[in-house]
C-alpha cells in the first residue's frame, strides 16, 4: 500500500560530464557576492577550484575554506555565517563532500539569524529564511545535494544534530561522476555503506509496497555492484556515475514516499559515535547496520528480511523465513567486510567504557524509542547493539 504523504524537493539537478560549464549562468541568478566554501584541499588536488575560478570571472568570491568532515559550529558555521553578514553575500557556492555542502546549508540559515545560530539547528527557534545555497559535490554519499538536511557537530556539548528545514534544499546541484574518480577507496566504501543504510532506514518501515521495495532492490543492488567495480577501478565512469545518482536519492523520502517515517534508529545511534569519537560516518553505519539488523529481528520485522533475502540476494524462498533472515543479516556483514570496512567499533577508536553516557545522549537527544517507530529499542537494546558492535 502507498499511504498518505507530502513530497517537495525543488533542487535542480544537473547530472553529467561537464555540466559544471552552466555554474555561472545558475550562480549568477543570485548575485554577484559568493562564499566558496570548501574543506581541506581535495578540490585543488583536481583541479576543480582553479576551474570554479575560471568559470566565476567577474563574480566577487569570498572563501571558507578548511570545511572539516563531520562540519563543526565552532569554527566553521560561525565564521561562515559572519562572512556572509560582513560582506552582504547573495548566494553560497559548496564545493566539495557532504560535510562542506552540510555546513554551508548552517551557514546559509545563521546567516540569516541575528540570535545564536544553534537555536535554529537544535529546532529551539524555527528557521525563517535563509540564503541560496549551490553546490558542486565530490562524494557520492550522503544525499545531502538532493534534500533539506544537515548534520552539524557541536564539540563543546558533544552533540551531532541532524537539523531539517525546507529552507535548506540547494538551489541547485552540480553532480559530475568525473569528479569522484579521485574519492579514496576508505571514502569510496564508507559512502556508499551510508548510502546503503540511507535505504535501509526506509525499507524497514511500513506499510511496504511493491513499487517502493522495487526502487530500494534496485538501488540497494546498483550500490552494491557498482562500489566493488569503483574500487577496483577509481575511474570507471559508469560505475561511478549509478554511484553518483543513487546517492542523490538517499535522504529526501523520494525511495519511501507513503510509508510511515522509521525514526531513522541506526543514524540516531551513529550520530552518538560519530559525536563522541569523531568516526567516520558511514564506517559507524557499517558496523551498526548487522548488529540493529539481529536486534530488531522479530515475527513483525521477519518479512522485511525475507524480501531482502530473496529480492537483493536471491536466497531459496522454500528456507525457512528465520534461516532467510539469518543468511541476509550475514550477506550484508561480509558485504561490508569485503569493501574494507573494519567490522568493529573498537577499530575506529570506540572505548566501551563511554557506552552508557552515548546511549543516555541517544535516548535524550534523539529518541529511538517512541510508540511510533517501526522497531522501537530502549536502552537495553542500544547496549546491546554498541557492545555487540565493539
Ligand atoms: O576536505 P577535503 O579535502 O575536501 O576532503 C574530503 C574529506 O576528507 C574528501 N573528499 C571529498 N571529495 C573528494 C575527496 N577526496 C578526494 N576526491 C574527492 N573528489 O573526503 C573526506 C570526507 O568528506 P565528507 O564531506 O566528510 O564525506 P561525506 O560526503 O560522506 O559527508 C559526511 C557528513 O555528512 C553527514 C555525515 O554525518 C557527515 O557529517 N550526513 C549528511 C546527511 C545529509 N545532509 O542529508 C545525511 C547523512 O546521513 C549524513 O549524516
Ligand atoms: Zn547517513
Amino acid at each position: 500500500m502507498i499511504g498518505n504523504f507530502n513530497y517537495f524537493t525543488p533542487t535542480k539537478l544537473f547530472f553529467g560530464k561537464g555540466v559544471i560549464k552552466d555554474l555561472p549562468g545558475v550562480v549568477g541568478q543570485y548575485g554577484k557576492n559568493v562564499l566558496l566554501t570548501y574543506g581541506g584541499g581535495s578540490i585543488k588536488k583536481m583541479g576543480l577550484y582553479d576551474e570554479v575560478y575560471k568559470l566565476l570571472e567577474g563574480f566577487n568570491i569570498i572563501e571558507l575554506s578548511g570545511i572539516e568532515p563531520n562540519p563543526k559550529y565552532d569554527p566553521s558555521v560561525l565564521t561562515g555565517a559572519k562572512l556572509c553578514k560582513e560582506n552582504a553575500v547573495d548566494v553560497i557556492l559548496a564545493v566539495g563532500g557532504g560535510s562542506v555542502l552540510d555546513c554551508s546549508k548552517a551557514i546559509s540559515a545563521c546567516a540569516k539569524y541575528d540570535g545564536d545560530g544553534w537555536d535554529l539547528i537544535s529546532g529551539k527557534v524555527k528557521t525563517r529564511a535563509a540564503l541560496p545555497v549551490i553546490d558542486v559535490i565530490t562524494l557520492a554519499a550522503t544525499g545531502s545535494e538532493y534534500d533539506a538536511g544537515c548534520v552539524i557537530s557541536n564539540t563543546a556539548i558533544n552533540d551531532k544534530r541532524g537539523y531539517m528545514d525546507d529552507h535548506l534544499y540547494p538551489v541547485a546541484s552540480f553532480l559530475d561522476p568525473e569528479y569522484t574518480f579521485s574519492v579514496s577507496k576508505w571514502q569510496t566504501a564508507c559512502g556508499t555503506a551510508d548510502a546503503i543504510n540511507h535505504v535501509l532506514e526506509q525499507f524497514f518501515a511500513t506499510p511496504a509496497s511493491l513499487f517502493n521495495d522495487g526502487i530500494m532492490i534496485a538501488a540497494l543492488r546498483s550500490l552494491m555492484t557498482n562500489v566493488k567495480i569503483a574500487l577496483k577501478d577509481p575511474a570507471d565512469y559508469a560505475a561511478r556515475s549509478e554511484l553518483m545518482y543513487v546517492c542523490s536519492w538517499g535522504c529526501n523520502g523520494i525511495l519511501s514516499n507513503g510509508a510511515g517515517y522509521s525514526g531513522w534508529p541506526m543514524h540516531s545511534i551513529e550520530h552518538a559515535l560519530s559525536a563522541y569519537f569523531d568516526i567516520t560516518h558511514g564506517a559507524g553505519l557499517a558496523i551498526i547496520t548487522p548488529r540493529w539488523m539481529r536486534e530488531i529481528l522479530s515475527e513483525k520485522t521477519v518479512e522485511r528480511f525475507v524480501t531482502l533475502g530473496v529480492s537483493l540476494f536471491g536466497f531459496d524462498r522454500s528456507l525457512s523465513d528465520s534461516e532467510i533472515a539469518d543468511k541476509a543479516i550475514d550477506a550484508f556483514y561480509k558485504f561490508f567486510e569485503e569493501i574494507g570496512i573494519p567490522m568493529s567499533l573498537g577499530e575506529l577508536g570506540v572505548k566501551e567504557d563511554k557506552i552508557g553516557e552515548m546511549v543516555d545522549h541517544i535516548l535524550e537527544n534523539d529518541s529511538t524509542d517512541e510508540p511510533w517507530m517501526y522497531a522501537p529499542i530502549g536502552r537495553e537494546a542500544l547496549v546491546r547493539i554498541l557492545k555487540a558492535s565493539m
